[in-house]
């Protein structure tokens, strides 16, 4: 065939594998308001930078006529690309080709970026949108499915893992989202779910709508399967490059330097903050939004919070700090007066695990009056899920830094980076409150008899705050645990950020390894 013709004929190849499923399948995909698979990878990656990989590959099932209804790329499209300029490996499932499910084929291709992300350490984004197994094949795409659980889980820990589900994610395919890092999904277009409502009504006789039951807003805040929730598919996508932006390729690499100077006028690494004085409130007892004291440390008070919308008695999320890349924890005494449950512990714990993996330094904002207590705690399995935080802030081995604002009580103490679990530099303003519980508690039991004696006088009121603030001056003050070396540093709140990063910039050589092992074994 003469080179001219060869070109042709790959074009004309390349423009049908391009069409997916047709133009017709392709307008029903909008009028959903849905955008198709290249679309969305335009969105997502650096402009021109997409190289496919497989656009001619095609199942090879026979049952049920299949041989007969071929597309090129058989529903999804996969390849690699750039996000701010950093090679990531990417994955989109083409909802006009058998509405995106999965072949053996299809899944091979998918295996083949995965694999092709591990060798180069380049993370990996999928874009789901697929009714799932693809039925017509069988077992084979069930295995195909479990190919790809095997790469999620070889790849944890190695290359950052991101699933933005964009459609349906249905019965055991929302097992590789679920093991990856981070699950972005879009308000009322995408949802997830191991039994469909269908089923639920056949099985349990309830009937829920599928929104209610695996849309966005329910995993965002109910079961806390959703760390991201976006009100457009577009929007979606750029914060997916937003978070890109916190990591490193790899575990490996480091997070890139982001200039603390930024455009404009920057954010000086050696300002006061102003407003922490203002944010903390007089009374111990008062509530305050953590986000705020956080907001002025970080770089630019740019706070990229995870998971915002559960259990928000705790808050997680990336910022900068003199242009690295830093994990923030604190809890929230706006919420449940910030203490510590089921839902913020495994919240917490998974977002420490990561940044630990990955090398991100973690940053710790204390202000927890303890454990929530009540037999819905306990019975739901607190003393396990409430060690899964414990156990994650004592295997890091990253950079560990902690401000203690107002309360570190009790066991909580221990958990939230405290030095004891090998925290590397533990600082706390002279209104922190550190002992074993708060003072209307323990006055309750270490003094229950003259409490009584006064209540007989009539004078308990009086003798409560007496010995209340007794017990304030003793133990309700960071000095006890500054004596002690528990602090390394009593700070003013303007010192914060400065002395932050200093810390951060000293512990940037720190080495530390655990003990020689398979694994460990986090309590699940
Ligand atoms: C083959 C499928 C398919 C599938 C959809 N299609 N799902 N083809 N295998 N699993 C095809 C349809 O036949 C249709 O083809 C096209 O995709 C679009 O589907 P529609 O039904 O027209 O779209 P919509 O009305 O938007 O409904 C989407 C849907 C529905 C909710 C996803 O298609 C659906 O319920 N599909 C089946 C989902 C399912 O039960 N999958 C198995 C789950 S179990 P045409 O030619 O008409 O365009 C599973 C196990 C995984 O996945 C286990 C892993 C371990």
């Amino acid at each position: 065939m003469p080179y001219l013709d060869q070109l042709q004929e790959l074009a004309r190849r390349e423009k049908l594998a391009e069409l997916g499923g047709g133009e017709e399948r392709i307008a029903k995909q909008h009028a959903a308001g849905k955008l198709t698979a290249r679309e969305r990878i335009g969105l997502l990656l650096d402009p021109g930078s997409f190289v496919e990989m497989d656009k001619f590959v095609t199942h090879r099932c026979t049952d049920f006529e299949m041989s007969d209804q071929k597309f090129l790329g058989d529903g999804v499209v996969t390849g690699y690309g750039t996000i701010g300029g950093r090679s990531v490996a990417v994955f989109s499932q083409d909802f006009t080709v058998f509405g995106g499910s999965l072949s053996s084929a299809h899944a091979s291709k998918i295996c083949k970026v995965m694999d092709m992300a591990l060798k180069t350490g380049m993370p990996v984004i999928g874009l789901n949108d697929s009714g799932g197994a693809r039925i017509q094949e069988g077992v084979e795409s069930l295995g195909g499915y479990a190919e790809i659980f095997w790469r999620n889980t070889q790849a944890s820990g190695v290359i950052p893992q991101i699933s933005v589900i964009l459609g349906p994610c249905a019965g055991g395919a929302v097992y590789s989202p679920a093991i990856t890092d981070f699950i972005f999904m879009v308000d009322q277009s995408s949802y997830m779910f191991v039994t469909g409502p269908d089923v639920i009504k056949t099985v349990t006789h309830e009937e829920v709508t599928k929104e209610a039951l695996g849309g966005a807003e329910a995993h965002m805040e109910k079961s806390g399967v959703a760390h991201f929730m976006a009100p457009s598919e577009k929007a979606c996508l750029q914060s997916v490059r937003k978070l890109m932006s916190f990591l490193p390729s790899n575990n490996l690499d480091s997070a890139p330097m982001v200039s603390s100077m930024g455009e404009g006028n920057g954010d000086p690494t050696d300002r006061d903050c102003l407003k922490i004085s203002k944010t903390l409130p007089d009374s111990s007892a008062k509530p305050y939004d953590m986000r705020d004291l956080i907001r002025d440390v970080v770089d630019d008070g740019e706070y990229f919070e995870v998971q915002p919308g559960y259990a928000a008695n705790i808050v997680v999320g990336f910022a900068r700090m003199g242009g690295m890349s830093v994990g923030v924890i604190g809890n929230q005494p706006a919420h449940l007066a910030g203490c510590l449950d089921i839902n913020a512990s495994t919240k917490a714990a998974r977002f420490v695990r990561f940044c630990d993996a990955f090398g991100i330094p973690l940053v710790t904002f204390v202000d927890v009056p303890g454990f929530l207590p009540g037999t819905k705690q306990e019975h739901g399995g607190i003393i396990k899920h409430g060690a899964k935080l414990l156990y994650a802030y004592a295997e890091a081995t990253v950079p560990k830094l902690a401000v203690i604002t107002r309360k570190a009580y009790g066991g909580a103490y221990d958990v939230m980076s405290s030095k004891h679990v090998r925290a590397d530099l533990n600082f706390a303003y002279p209104s922190a409150e550190i002992a074993v519980m708060g003072p209307e508690g323990a006055i309750n039991i270490l003094y229950r008899k003259e409490l009584v004696d006064a209540e007989k006088k009539g004078k308990v009121a009086e003798e409560r705050a007496r010995l209340a603030d007794h017990y304030r001056q003793t133990f309700a003050n960071p000095y006890k645990a500054a004596e002690l070396g528990y602090i390394d540093e009593v700070i003013a709140p303007e010192e914060t950020r400065r002395r932050l990063i200093r810390g951060l910039r000293v512990l940037q050589t720190k080495r530390e390894k655990g003990p020689n092992r398979k694994h460990g074994n986090i309590p699940l």
